[in-house]
């Protein structure tokens, strides 16, 4: 029986043991398709579902064999799989030298759950509230500043907000004077993880030896300098068991056995915070635009329903937006042994990856996949293994909530104040940047 007939034969119920090894996928060598995956994923994604079913395998240069799922139901074996055998942070090395070694993102196991639960606190959905003031003076203040009349790009923008947001809320600096020099920082740190000509030859030198280049030692040592000032000044804040910013939480944070958090971990912690948080939503909120404006009819509803004090159409317009552009398609988890999953024994060492993409556009799931319809989230709100934007399990995004409601705040902030049409009538195609999918003119809009 060929291997693909017996897994799925297995997958019903009534087939032998598991077939030993990775499903069927694209012929073409790992070269091709990491070429591919690098500018075209999502066209991969879906030309390979469409060829090979729910479980394919991709051949990635730097990532080994990915056995790609997009059955909700294998996604929840994988969500909910044990943290143990299903690695996200071993993924993640690349981030080492940039975010350190303590980084939620590059843990795993005890020592992965072991940050999280100490980063929880400040990301419970409750506590968004009290960031609602700060985020919607800065989306307003920043939003009366852009001009009307001419074609202008939001994306840029948005980053601005956003960057702006996690100064004020994870770092809790407020004063200009120790903002501008942060905020330069910051920028510059980013720009490591998002400037191809400086992740490249992290990828060549690997993340062991990368230390020794030069320019990328000298932009971490800047950040680390004024993150080690911001610190020393904050422990010694009269109000610090106020305060209700991310870092002043981390400092009262305690490990299980009471110990606070080293200067090492919250400076990991709030760098992976920025570089998690920053990107994801500012393309999340220029695509919510980009959008938006190709359906006027749908901007005005949501126009109406903010201005009337209403929050349900908004909230469906963000899950729809998430859904129908995901800023990231697809999570990783590598395989410390091996596993059953939809009729396969995949091997140790193997990468198991949900393809949030391809989930969101079954039309099993969703039909007509394609349309943007913040309506179907207003009766039915969205499944746990169905709507992903966030991945799942004990690594879902900690700032799921927190982006949500940000978006909400910038939308309703720009809605309130602008007509909004888009400069070019044509729908603007996804460009990937280093792990982001973002619309490739940037969401190019004209205000009025
Ligand atoms: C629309 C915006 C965002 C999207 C689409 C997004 C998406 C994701 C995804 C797909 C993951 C991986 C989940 C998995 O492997 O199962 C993740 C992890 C993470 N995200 Fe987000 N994210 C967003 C915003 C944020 C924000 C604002 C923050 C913090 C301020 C944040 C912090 C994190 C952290 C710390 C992790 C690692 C969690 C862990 O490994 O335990 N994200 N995010």
């Amino acid at each position: 029986m060929e291997a693909a007939t017996k897994a799925a034969a297995s997958v019903n119920g009534h087939g032998p043991a598991p077939v030993k090894g990775l499903p069927p996928g694209p012929r073409m060598g790992r070269v091709p398709q990491t070429a591919i995956w690098s500018r075209h994923a999502q066209w991969l994604l879906e030309q390979s579902r469409a060829r090979f079913g729910r479980m394919f395998t991709l051949k990635i240069a730097y990532e080994g064999d990915w056995a790609v799922i997009s059955d909700p139901e294998l996604v929840k074996q994988v969500f909910t799989g044990d943290p143990k055998v299903f690695h996200a942070g071993e993924g993640n090395q690349i981030l080492r030298p940039i975010l350190g070694e303590n980084s939620v993102l590059v843990l795993d196991e005890k020592k992965h759950i072991g940050q999280r639960k100490l980063l929880l606190p400040p990301f419970h959905g409750e506590r968004m509230q009290g960031y609602g003031e700060k985020m919607t003076e800065i989306a307003a203040r920043e939003i009366e500043s852009w001009p009307t009349g001419v074609p202008y790009k939001l994306r840029p923008r948005m980053q601005a907000i956003t960057l702006e947001i996690i100064i004020e809320t994870v770092f809790g600096v407020h004063d200009a004077e120790r903002m501008e020099p942060l905020r330069e920082a910051l920028r510059d740190f980013l720009d490591l993880t998002t400037n191809p000509r400086i992740l490249l030859p992290v990828l060549m030198v690997g993340p062991d030896r990368v230390q020794y280049i030069p320019a990328f030692r000298r932009r971490i040592a800047a950040v680390d300098r004024l993150i080690a000032t911001i610190l020393d000044e904050r422990r010694r804040a009269e109000d610090l068991e106020e305060r209700d910013d991310v870092l002043s939480m981390m400092l009262q944070a305690r490990h299980e056995d009471g110990s606070p958090m080293s200067d090492a971990e919250i400076r990991d912690e709030l760098l992976t915070l920025l570089v998690a948080g920053h990107e994801t939503t500012a393309t999340a909120l220029s695509w919510a635009m980009e959008r938006l404006t190709r359906h006027p009819e749908k901007l005005e509803r949501l126009r109406a329903e903010v201005e009337a004090g209403e929050d349900a159409y908004l909230t469906a317009t963000v899950q729809e937006t998430l859904r129908l552009r995901p800023v990231i398609v697809v999570v990783v988890r590598k395989l410390t042994e091996p596993v059953e999953l939809g009729g396969y024994e995949l091997p140790a060492g193997a990468r198991v990856v949900p393809s949030i993409h391809l989930i969101h556009r079954d039309p099993q799931i969703y039909p007509e996949p394609e349309r943007f319809l913040p309506e179907r989230f207003l009766d039915n709100p969205p499944g746990t293994y169905t709507w992903i934007p966030f991945g799942g399990g004990v690594r879902r995004c900690l700032g799921a909530a927190f982006s949500q409601f940000e978006m909400t705040v910038v939308l309703r902030e720009l809605v309130r104040r602008h007509q909004i049409r888009p400069a070019r009538r044509a729908p603007e195609r996804n460009y990937r940047r280093a792990i982001t999918e973002t619309p490739r003119r940037d969401a190019e809009v004209v205000l009025g």
